[in-house]
């Protein structure tokens, strides 16, 4: 069967998934991004945030949400209580997917088969780290945890229940991004940050 399953340690704790990953072929996605990203925090973190894939400063520097995207979350982590040091943060899908043009790698969104091949990493992590609430970043994390196709608009800011934990939808911080300086960025912010106090509280 394809996808990463052959490369995930049974039983593994986050240290053990993390080191195993670097060898995963379980799709097509390691042979052009320069390393596995695969998590950050805790391995017994009550809250577990989980983004679509790494972008280009995650593929270069191996840590998830280094960079653009990863300043508006820490901001909004910071507008709603959550002291970072304390979260778990992951990925639906551990390699960058991008086309690239000239000099430029730009994002591509990753399939739903990535997701899927993906699927057995973020699951290990959830059995090692067993958070009481996982925070989905969009649309793609949210297929990704809740294993079925998600309206991010729908379905936000509800306390869900999936696989033995709580999980909240939310916006992904890229989303975001696209409208820093113009109209929408506060309401869009603020919606943001209401989404991570619900899941701070549903986190005990
Ligand atoms: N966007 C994501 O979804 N994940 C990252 O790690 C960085 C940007
Ligand atoms: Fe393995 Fe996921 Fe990377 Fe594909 S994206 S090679 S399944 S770690």
């Amino acid at each position: 069967r394809p996808g990463a399953q052959q490369w995930v340690p049974d039983g593994g704790d986050v240290a053990a998934l993390r080191q195993a990953a670097h060898a995963c072929r379980g799709c097509e996605l390691w042979a052009d991004a320069t390393q596995v990203v695969f998590s950050e925090g805790p391995g017994d973190a009550r809250l577990m945030l989980v983004g679509e894939q790494p972008g280009d400063h995650e593929d270069r520097e191996g840590e998830p949400f280094v960079g653009p995207a990863g300043r508006v979350l820490a901001d909004a982590l910071a507008a709603a209580g959550v002291d970072p040091e304390t979260v778990y943060v992951t990925n639906a899908v551990k390699h960058f997917r991008f086309e690239q043009r000239g000099k430029r790698r730009l994002h591509k969104t990753p399939d739903v088969a990535h997701v899927r091949a993906c699927s057995p990493w973020l699951r290990a992590e959830r059995a090692a780290v067993r958070p009481h609430v996982v925070v989905a970043l969009g649309a793609t994390a949210a297929r990704a945890v809740l294993g079925r196709p998600v309206r991010v608009g729908a379905e936000r800011g509800q306390v869900l229940d999936s696989e033995g934990s709580a999980v909240v939808v939310t916006t992904h911080p890229s989303a975001l991004l696209r409208l820093r300086g113009r109209d929408g960025w506060d309401e869009a912010f603020d919606a943001l940050v209401a989404d991570l106090r619900t899941a701070r509280a549903a986190a005990g």
